[in-house]
């Protein structure tokens, strides 16, 4: 198979998100590499994919997951060589997935050469102009220049002796200490970039999946001015904020699309931006990169009426600039959808997560087909549907990782007030039994818990009725059924439950509360089941009004798709 030059392949794309360390691993070392995912191409086939996104892959310290790049155009010899990754490439191609890397602007680590040489420069030196560097407040510039917040460490500033640094001055890190913000204000900063982005496309990559796009600019006219209220939440007029989602930095993505169209088909890109929708919507206009995430799903309960509000309003601000929505339900910094639907919504998650589950019950059935109901709910919407490894296998977030095994930043820059996202990083099951599951003939880098071995994709696979099979059936079917980007909702009367079509007959309806709802009846014997996301007729025979009923009733969380002639 082919890739085809369609140039708007990407439109309502299934896009699968492979975390590197923590898919296969080829070698033994405990981390997963290029060569573990190409060896897992039949796997990713039986997906039905149209593309992968590979978090970053890049040589780097691993202060931030890989997010931390000491260099954005080669390949962390722990995980493989460029060679590896070329092949990597062709094998995907060859059976038609396309893939996207994940390109880190707003900083670099502190390793990559030109931070090492800001380090070892004067202050005003062309070299510490890349990134931003500031004298101090108070008498002796011992005090941040602003009061700046950083994700993941109080203070967005950190002192350069910290790096070895000989001066007296301040970098800026909106991340961990580990890893200094460029300096967008510098002509040389977008020429590496596009060279960056160029490296990629020439080498065959697809897309780009750019990382905090909503970073890059800041006010850095002086005098620096503090920011009043965090995180970007300030009076100021929307696109005038000091450090998030500035109008400036839209000049950025207007240059990278002339390089995307410069190829056939154009390369393409997805901003994760932390935006309002309507903002959100120029980032991914045809102009610029596209397309853009809407988390707004992620922050959502299961709840019928939470995701149809999210829905309506991402398909209005796609359409405004004739962009398609994107849709996910979780990432690799984000709980796991079958613990997160699994908790009473009144639940403090983060509370829950760092007591070690312990402060609530988790209803692990309902979580886990409210996460494959949801999953395919996303999958019949208009526009793309993203997938996090893993979600097809219905894990569920690890707690308890060991203290002194525990890898994010979040938590250990923190003050530990966080435990952090490792929960949903932790290496996948492949096999049922040997070492780390199947992930590698090592240690994983991250502990394993023993119900994963309930988990495996080789479990799973023989199984059909778990959630790896009906992943598979839905993306196929996905694949078969795309239809024109529209939807019409259809009144249910009842507010647990969401109905809409799309142009071509395909039903989608997703029942969000406790009861039974009967479909059939309404939609009449004309109505072909195609797929559900647990059996219906498994649900057995129930007793409704008196009647028995049976495959024709919708159980509690579960969606169902079919299809009506036109
Ligand atoms: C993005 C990534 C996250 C990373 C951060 C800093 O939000 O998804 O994993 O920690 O950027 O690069």
């Amino acid at each position: 198979m082919g890739l085809s030059l369609d140039k708007d392949w990407w439109r309502q794309a299934a896009i699968y998100q492979i975390y590197p360390r923590s898919f296969k691993d080829s070698n033994g070392d405990g981390l997963g590499d290029i060569k573990g995912i190409t060896s897992k191409i039949d796997y990713l086939s039986s997906l039905s994919i149209d593309a992968v996104w590979l978090s970053p892959f890049y040589p780097s310290a691993l202060a931030d997951g890989g997010y931390d790049v000491d260099d954005y155009r080669d390949v962390d010899p722990k995980l493989g060589t460029l060679a590896d990754f070329d092949e990597m490439l062709l094998k995907l191609h060859e059976v038609g997935i396309r893939v996207f890397v994940d390109i880190v602007p707003n900083h670099s680590s502190n390793r990559h050469i030109w931070f090492q040489e800001a380090i070892a420069s004067e202050p005003g030196s062309a070299a510490r102009n890349r990134y931003i560097f500031r004298n101090g407040k108070g008498a002796n510039g011992e005090l941040p220049p602003t009061n700046w917040p950083s994700h993941f460490a109080p203070s967005a500033w950190s002192h350069e002796s910290t790096q070895g640094g000989k001066g007296n001055q301040w970098y800026c890190h909106m991340f961990a200490p580990e890893q200094p913000d460029f300096n967008w204000d510098n002509r040389e900063v977008h020429d590496e970039f596009l060279s960056t982005l160029k490296f990629w496309a020439d080498r065959g990559v697809d897309g780009f999946r750019i990382d905090v796009a909503h970073m890059l600019k800041k006010d850095l006219s002086e005098p620096l001015q503090d920011q009043d209220k965090y995180p970007g939440l300030t009076n100021r007029k929307p696109g005038q904020d000091i450090l998030f989602d500035r109008d400036d930095v839209h000049e950025i993505y207007k240059e990278w699309r002339l390089l995307f169209d410069t190829y056939n088909p154009p390369r393409v890109a997805v901003a994760e931006a932390y935006a309002p929708a309507e903002r959100l919507a120029r980032y991914a206009s045809p102009e610029e990169l596209g397309q853009a995430f809407n988390f707004e799903l992620l922050e959502a309960n299961f709840n019928a009426q939470e995701f149809k509000t999210v829905i309506d309003r991402g398909l209005a601000a796609a359409k405004s600039q004739g962009s398609s929505s994107t849709w996910t339900i979780n990432n690799h910094d984000q709980m796991r959808p079958a613990t997160k639907y699994g908790l009473n919504p009144t639940v403090d998650r983060l509370r829950w997560k760092n007591s070690g589950g312990t402060t609530h019950p988790l209803d692990e059935v309902s979580g886990l087909n409210a996460a494959i109901a949801a999953s395919m709910l996303i999958m019949a919407l208009p526009g793309c549907t993203y997938i996090y490894q893993g979600e097809e296998l219905g894990l569920f977030e690890v707690l308890n990782i060991p203290e002194d095994q525990i890898q994010d930043p979040q938590y250990l820059r923190n003050n530990k007030a966080d435990k952090g996202r490792d929960g949903c990083r932790v290496p996948l099951p492949w096999t049922s039994s040997g070492s780390s599951f199947g992930f590698g003939d090592g240690k994983a880098h991250l502990p394993q818990p023993q119900w994963f071995a309930e988990k495996s994709i080789e479990k799973e696979s023989h199984d059909s009725k778990s959630p790896l099979s009906i992943f598979r059936t839905a993306l196929k079917l996905r694949s078969q059924l795309i239809a024109p980007e529209e939807l019409t909702w259809h009144e249910t009367g009842n507010k647990h439950i969401l109905h809409f079509s799309r142009p071509n007959g395909w039903h989608c309806i997703t029942n969000f509360g406790g009861g039974y709802y009967d479909f059939m009846g309404l939609l009449g014997e004309k109505a072909e089941i195609l797929h559900s996301s647990q059996p219906l007729t498994e649900a057995g025979l129930y007793l409704i009004h008196g009647q028995i009923s049976a495959a024709d009733s919708l159980p509690p969380a579960t969606t169902v798709w079919l299809r009506l002639p036109q």
